[in-house]
C-alpha cells in the first residue's frame, strides 16, 4: 500500500507505494485512514531537527500521529469497536501501569509512545492501531473533523487546564496556529468577555478574526491593550501561550493581573527564564502547562461542544492533498494555511 515513510534518521520523507500491508493483531485494529492532519512536529521530523531527534524513533517508520478512519477488521479480544464503525485517534500510547496512568494522568504516561513515531502512523491507506486509542465518532461529526480532534483536544485540555477560567473573563491568546485558533473559539464559545489574540501572520491574523477574536501583532503593544481592556481589574484574566517562541512569557505575565492564570501549551526549544519574584510571587500568576489530551475527559468534553453545535472545526481546514504531495504539505506548514489533510482517497473523489 502506499505509505509516507521517515526513511532514514536524515532530512526528508519518501511516498513509498510497497509498504506492507498492516494487519490487525490481537488488541488491535485495522482502519482504512479517512484523513491525517499534519502538525509543526511533521514539520520537525521531515526536518530531522534536535527536537525530532529527541523522540527517539527508529526509522523506517510511516509517519502522521493526527487522523481518522473507517474500521476494516478487529484482531482477537477487541471489543470497543466493530468494523464500519468511524472513529478518530488518540495519538499518545499509554502503558496503563505506570503511576499517573493508574491515578488518573494517563496523558503524563511514564513510557508515553506515539503513533506515526513509535508505530506505524496515518500518512498512509491503511493503518493498524491499539483498539485502545481508537475514539468512536458520534453521527454528527465527519471524518473529517475527526482527524482535527488530535490537535483540538490540546486546546481543549489548555481550557480545562486554566480551571476553564474564561467564562466571563479576559482571555489573551498568544499565538494562532491551529492550537491557539481553537483556544480562542472554546472560550468565546464558553463566554469569554474578550478574547485577544497576538500572531504575526497574516493569514492566520484574520481566522482568528472571523471567529470573533480581536487581534494583535507581536510588535503591538499588546500589554498597553489588554490594560486598557481591562481597566480596574489591572490586566487579562487568563493568556495562553502557543506559539513555542523563546521570549514571549515576560510580556504575557505583565499584561496578566495579580492573581491571573498563565498556561503554556508551546514548546520553546529552550529553557526560558521568568522573574519569579515579580511574577509568580509578589503578583500571584499561576503557571500551569499542558502534554497532550486528558484520557479521556478532554475527548469527552471536546466530542460534546462539537456535538451540541457550540463549536465546530471545519474551517480550519485549508488544503487537502494526497499522500504523494506530502512534501507540499510539510511545505505549507510554515505559509498561509489552516489545517493542512492528507486525504488519501482524495484523487477518488
Ligand atoms: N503541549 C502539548 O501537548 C502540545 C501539543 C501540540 C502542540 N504543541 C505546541 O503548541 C504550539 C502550537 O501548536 P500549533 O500546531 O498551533 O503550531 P503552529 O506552529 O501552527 O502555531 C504557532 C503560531 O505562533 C505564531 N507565532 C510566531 N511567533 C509569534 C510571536 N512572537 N507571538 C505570537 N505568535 C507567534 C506563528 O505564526 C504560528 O501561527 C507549538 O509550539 C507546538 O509545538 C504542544
Ligand atoms: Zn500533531
Ligand atoms: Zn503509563
Amino acid at each position: 500500500m502506499k505509505a509516507v515513510v521517515k526513511h532514514a534518521a536524515e532530512r526528508g520523507i519518501k511516498v513509498r507505494e510497497d509498504w506492507a500491508e498492516p494487519v490487525a493483531g490481537p488488541g488491535q485494529v485495522l482502519l482504512e485512514v479517512a484523513a491525517a492532519s499534519l502538525c509543526g512536529t511533521d514539520r520537525e521530523l521531515y526536518e530531522w531537527t534536535p527536537s525530532a531527534q529527541a523522540f527517539n524513533l527508529t526509522p523506517p517508520v510511516v509517519l502522521g500521529h493526527e487522523g481518522s478512519g473507517t474500521v476494516l477488521a478487529v484482531g482477537a479480544g477487541v471489543e470497543n469497536v466493530t468494523p464500519g464503525d468511524r472513529v478518530a485517534l488518540e495519538s499518545h500510547l499509554i502503558c496503563g501501569r505506570c503511576y499517573p496512568c493508574r491515578t488518573g494522568s494517563a496523558h503524563t504516561c511514564e513510557r508515553t509512545g506515539i503513533l506515526g513515531m513509535h508505530i506505524d502512523g496515518v500518512f498512509a491507506e491503511r493503518v493498524a492501531v491499539p483498539a485502545g486509542i481508537c475514539v468512536p465518532l458520534p453521527e454528527s461529526v465527519s471524518l473529517e473533523t475527526g482527524a482535527l480532534l488530535e490537535s483540538a483536544g490540546v486546546a481543549m485540555h489548555a481550557v480545562q487546564r486554566s480551571g476553564y477560567a474564561v467564562a466571563g473573563q479576559y482571555v489573551l491568546v498568544n499565538g494562532c496556529g491551529p492550537v491557539g485558533l481553537v483556544i480562542a473559539q472554546i472560550a468565546l464559545a464558553l463566554g469569554a468577555a474578550a478574547v485577544v489574540a497576538v500572531e504575526p501572520n497574516q493569514f492566520r491574523r484574520k481566522q482568528a478574526e472571523s471567529i470573533g477574536a480581536r487581534v494583535l501583532a507581536p510588535s503591538d503593544d499588546v500589554v498597553g491593550v489588554c490594560r486598557d481592556l481591562a481597566g480596574r481589574r489591572g490586566g487579562f484574566d487568563v493568556a495562553f501561550e502557543v506559539s513555542g517562541v523563546r521570549g514571549v512569557l515576560p510580556p504575557l505575565l505583565e499584561a496578566l493581573r495579580r492573581e491571573a492564570t498563565l498556561v503554556t501549551v508551546g514548546h520553546p526549544s529552550e529553557p526560558a527564564a521568568i522573574d519569579i519574584a515579580a511574577f509568580v510571587n509578589k503578583k500571584g500568576v499561576t503557571l500551569r502547562g499542558i502534554f497532550g489530551r486528558r484520557l479521556w475527559d478532554t475527548w469527552e468534553q471536546l466530542l460534546l461542544l462539537l456535538q451540541s453545535g457550540r463549536i465546530d472545526l471545519d474551517w480550519l481546514i485549508t488544503h487537502r492533498l494526497s499522500l504523494d504531495e506530502a512534501e507540499v504539505a510539510v511545505e505549507l506548514l510554515t505559509g498561509d494555511a489552516g489545517k493542512v489533510l492528507l486525504v488519501p482517497g482524495v484523487n477518488r473523489r
